[in-house]
């Protein structure tokens, strides 16, 4: 690949950052009183596919997701922000690495809790993988 190829990849990479805020309210919490893990990845199989979504301007869906960490327990009451960024791109596929960071809702604190990938697929109309463009 050419550095004109590998710039103008880089700012698509970058213009397709995709960041989702969203209030942690108690209808998406557990019995702990944080978030549900599995709203958590609900969520970030979203952002990941919107990422994916506007980086290629075709149509991707999901086809694996690598390893999940939760570092910290994300409380109701706070805000997230869920933000999606293209790691790799393969022939039909590519990689989407999503961080969820919690952050309070009356202080100017917000760290890390949620990391993980996503790998999407081009499919054409018949749902056949197919290049990215
Ligand atoms: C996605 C799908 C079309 C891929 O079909 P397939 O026949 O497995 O595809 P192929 O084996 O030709 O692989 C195509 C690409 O996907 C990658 N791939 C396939 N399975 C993968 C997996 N489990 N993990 C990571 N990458 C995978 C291959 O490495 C290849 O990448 P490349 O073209 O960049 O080299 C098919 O598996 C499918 O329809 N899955 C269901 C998708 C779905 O319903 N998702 C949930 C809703 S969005």
């Amino acid at each position: 690949m050419t550095n004109k190829e590998l710039t103008l990849r880089d700012k698509r990479i970058e213009r397709s950052v995709t960041r989702i805020f969203k209030a942690v309210f108690p209808d998406s919490t557990n019995h702990y009183d944080t978030l549900f893990g599995g709203m958590a990845m609900s969520l970030m199989d979203e952002v990941a596919f919107i990422t994916a979504t506007r980086f290629s301007r075709q149509k991707m869906v999901t086809v694996s997701s690598d390893r999940i960490d939760f570092k910290k327990p994300i409380p109701a009451g706070t805000i997230i922000e869920l933000v999606g960024k293209v790691s790799s791109i393969g022939k039909s596929s590519l990689k989407v690495r999503v961080e969820v960071f919690v952050e309070q809702m009356y202080a100017y604190e917000q760290e890390k809790a949620i990391s993980g990938e996503f790998t999407f697929v081009a499919i054409d109309d018949l749902r056949r993988p197919t290049m990215i463009l």
